[in-house]
């Protein structure tokens, strides 16, 4: 007599069925999981939220300071977003969300710096190529413009080949008028400049505690480096940071 449900014989013939097409989908598949990367569908101003900095991490601020150096030689392997990320937040992240102080300290907290990605083809782990924006108050990227433009900006550095190298090249920007509207000239010629060295020393240290690699690069011609990564007008290159992981 029926009882309305399945044997449990049925159940688990049905069972072995769906095992079964299962397996031969992975034999006809030649055994591939093909995991989609995350990221390839960006288009122009689509906007990526970073992973949250970590706060604690392996090496002490002094053995940072200690072992830190120019490093200009890079593995080849990508970061992870999450190490990009952390770059990104060392530089210009908001560390005081209240207020919007961030992890460099700023002349009156007038913030004239902005920070562009550069990333390389399998630069980043996930991460379409291309060149991308941060935004510190949410701390995430937008996308500039999609491409490899690894080649491009080395030749704008004078030919520096650990630009051509690196996983990414984290550029530092200024926007003069935000601190010469307070400060004047004396905003503008000294003020900035200083700020964009407190950035970038952060970027080191930060690098240098991740295990990763990175030089600061000031040669370079404005006007190409401006031109490859499709800056606005006033917002004028100041330092460029290549970063890979250490051979
Ligand atoms: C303002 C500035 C500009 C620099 N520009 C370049 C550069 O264009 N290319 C480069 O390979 N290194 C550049 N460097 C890195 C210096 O060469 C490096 O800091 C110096 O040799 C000392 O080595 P250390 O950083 O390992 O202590 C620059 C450093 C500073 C502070």
């Amino acid at each position: 007599m029926s009882s309305g449900h399945p044997s449990r014989r049925t159940v688990l013939t049905m069972l072995g069925l769906t095992l079964l097409s299962v397996f031969s989908a992975f034999l006809l598949g030649g055994f591939r999981i093909v995991v989609p990367p995350k990221h390839t569908a960006w288009e122009a101003g689509e906007a990526l939220t970073l992973p949250p900095p970590r706060l604690k991490g392996e090496v002490t601020v002094e053995e940072a300071i200690a072992s830190r150096r120019s490093r200009r030689k890079y593995s080849g392997s990508p970061l992870e977003l999450w190490e990009l990320g952390q770059l990104l937040w060392a530089a210009q992240g908001v560390t005081e969300p209240n207020l919007k102080f961030r992890a460099a300290p700023s002349a009156g907290a007038t913030y004239p710096l902005e920070v562009y990605v550069e990333a390389g083809s399998g630069g980043v782990k996930g991460l379409q190529a291309g060149v991308y924006h941060y935004k510190p108050e949410n701390h995430s990227i937008s996308m500039v413009k999609p491409g490899d433009f690894h080649r491009e900006l080395c030749s704008a550095a004078l030919g520096q080949e650990w630009v051509g190298r690196a996983a990414v090249n984290l550029v530092v920007c200024a926007v003069y008028e935000r601190t010469a509207e307070r400060y004047g000239e004396r905003g503008k010629t000294r003020y900035v400049h200083m700020e964009a060295g407190h950035a970038g020393e952060n970027v080191y240290l930060q690098a240098e505690a991740l295990g990763l690699a990175t030089v600061a690069v000031g040669a370079f011609h404005d006007k190409q480096v401006s031109a490859v990564l499709s800056l606005p007008e006033n917002h004028k290159p100041l330092y460029i940071y290549p970063v890979g992981r250490k051979p």
